[in-house]
């Protein structure tokens, strides 16, 4: 596995690897099952695998845990030399971000909800880092975990709207075994909170349920989440929505379109999210086929 710092040598190896398709999954390190899965989805999908790590300075706010978030480059390289991957690119920051960098990506209307709302200036960050890495990478295909499900919409609409030459692929979100989405930032948590810290799953599990029994207000799903999460006291919500999947727009009922749930609560030092999609309701003949219309 070659690991490279700089674009230059980075373009040079890439090169190399044409016209063979070329599966890209970008990164900010602290490794985990759910990355190693992305991982695992590009290798399948393409001839090349090449990850990047990068703590990306722009999507943090000043008073966010960029000095803290947790970083192990070792660790990290022996998980991706372990998984087979080829090449990774793991640039300081002064060569993504020169002293004159004044550029950045701002993708409108899907950043202004739900986690744009409460990290104003984060979608900016990841949507100029990912359109950086995209055009020093030009993969084929491009892997994001539906954890991150704003995220995906984010680039998915830039990667549309500036004609980007990349396939986004989104692969499902891998828990714990009690329902704690994996996460970088779980770490933070005492053990005291990591044990709290599945009532976010619950929570969605719980209005998930309440759908498959019929239920189609926004609002009593909403609520649903909302006393699930009163159970425990280590919680502090901050949002929970039941949105459009495509629009990210808050529903008053939820419709053929379907719906994802989606929340962001802290739990100690921890700010966590985590999201479910809503399948949309079945057609007839679905049913038909599925037989119970209420079978999973
Ligand atoms: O999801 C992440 O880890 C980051 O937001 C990403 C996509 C690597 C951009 O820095």
């Amino acid at each position: 596995m070659q690991v490279l710092e700089q674009i230059r040598d980075l373009r040079i190896a890439r090169q190399a690897y044409a016209p063979a398709d070329v599966g890209f999954v970008p990164t900010m390190g602290y490794l985990h099952a759910g990355h190693l899965h992305l991982v695992e989805q590009a290798r399948r999908d393409n001839a090349h695998v090449i990850v990047s790590i990068f703590v990306n300075p722009t999507q943090f706010a000043p008073h966010e845990d960029l000095a803290t978030y947790p970083r192990n480059m070792e660790r990290d390289l022996h998980l991706l030399a372990e998984a087979g991957v080829d090449l990774v690119f793991a640039p300081p920051v002064s060569a993504i971000y020169p002293d004159d960098y004044n550029t950045y990506v701002e993708v409108g209307g899907v950043t202004e909800m739900l986690e744009g709302a409460a990290r104003p200036t984060f979608f900016r960050g990841v949507a100029t880092v990912v359109c950086k890495l995209f055009n020093i990478v030009q993969p084929t295909r491009a892997y994001f975990g539906q954890k991150d499900y704003q995220q995906t919409i984010v680039v998915r609409q830039m990667t549309r709207d500036l004609n980007l030459p990349v396939e986004v692929v989104v692969c499902p979100t891998v828990r714990e075994r009690d329902g704690l989405a994996m996460s970088s930032r779980n770490s933070y948590l005492s053990v005291t909170e990591r044990r709290a810290a599945p009532v976010l799953y619950q929570a969605l599990i719980a209005a998930r349920r309440h759908y498959q029994q019929g239920a189609r207000d926004a609002e009593l799903l909403r609520e649903v989440m909302r006393n699930m999460l009163a159970t425990e006291p280590l919680a502090k919500p901050e949002y929970v929505s039941v949105a459009d999947p495509q629009t990210l727009q808050e529903l008053a009922q939820v419709g053929d379109q379907g719906a994802v749930l989606s929340l962001a609560v802290r739990i100690g030092p921890a700010r966590l999210i985590d999201n479910m999609l809503l399948e949309p309701r079945p057609t007839e003949t679905e049913h038909r086929l599925k037989g119970d219309p209420h079978d999973e």
